[in-house]
């Protein structure tokens, strides 16, 4: 149900900026590993590109083809060279393995049920190379801001950005979180002056709760070695913004 929003790649870039120290941690754990890198819902490759800029060998995989083609167009125009897979992170095979596999900006959260988690995992530690590395990032779940979706339409300021085609746009959004299924269900407005909700998507987010996740990669193979709780590498808490994980297979 997040297909929609993907396929607006441009406008995805100008929402999300990127760069920064996400970016540079990513770039400290491929050069750590040394050697080959995948990410899955690599997206218009802002993480990925400069990892293959440094000169690792890298692989994005991602659902969304309009992604991948913006990805392969940015990494031409900066002549840096990496293979653009499309593919579904739930069940994959690529048929080699890689130093370092990583999941970065709540990519995984498009995957709701725990079925398709461990699937995914377990896809994986198929595809982690003796000695290497699987990383991820995802928000980590706060009970009071999950319980301050009220369904109703919201703007976000920090997220208005300018279209060099359209001008001033400014972004919109009602959620609400379904706790049953642990999924926060979104729609996602974008708007000028000149045409009110000119992209109307669904964003539908799981949460994944600091102790379910162990237990969620150990049915996958993996084992997580080390949680930060953010891009500086301070200690996981309970209050911490992210969960910045680093496994190796179990
Ligand atoms: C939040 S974006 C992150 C993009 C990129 N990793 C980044 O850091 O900017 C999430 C990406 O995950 C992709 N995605 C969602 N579900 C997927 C799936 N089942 N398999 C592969 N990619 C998926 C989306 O198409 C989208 O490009």
């Amino acid at each position: 149900m997040s297909e929609g929003f993907y396929s607006h790649a441009k406008l995805y870039d100008l929402m999300f900026p990127g760069g920064g120290p996400a970016v540079d941690f990513y770039r400290t754990q491929a050069d750590r590993q040394g050697g080959t890198v995948l990410e899955l819902g690599c997206g218009t490759g802002g993480k990925l590109i400069p990892i293959a800029a440094d000169g690792h060998a890298c692989v994005g995989m991602d659902l969304s083809a309009e992604m991948l083609a913006e990805a392969e167009r940015k990494a031409g125009e900066r002549g840096v060279a990496a293979e653009w897979v499309q593919g579904d992170m739930r069940e994959f095979d690529l048929g080699r393995t890689f130093d370092l596999v990583f999941i970065a900006a709540n990519s995984l959260l498009h995957l709701h049920d725990a079925a398709s988690l461990v699937s995914c995992f377990a896809s994986v530690r198929r595809h982690v190379a003796p000695g290497g590395r699987f990383a991820l990032d995802i928000f980590n779940p706060s009970v009071g801001l999950l319980s301050e979706a009220d369904g109703l339409r919201h703007t976000r300021e920090s997220l208005s950005f300018v279209d060099p085609d359209r001008g001033d746009v400014t972004v919109d959004v009602a959620e609400a979180y379904d706790a049953a299924d642990q999924v926060t269900r979104g729609t996602w407005y974008l708007s000028t002056v000149a045409e009110t909700d000119f992209v109307v998507a669904p964003l539908e987010i799981r949460s994944i709760f600091p102790q379910e996740l162990p237990l969620l990669l150990s049915l996958g193979g993996l084992r997580l070695v080390d949680r930060f709780g953010d891009w500086s590498g301070a200690p996981f808490t309970g209050s911490a913004a992210l969960q910045l994980c680093i496994c190796e297979a179990a």
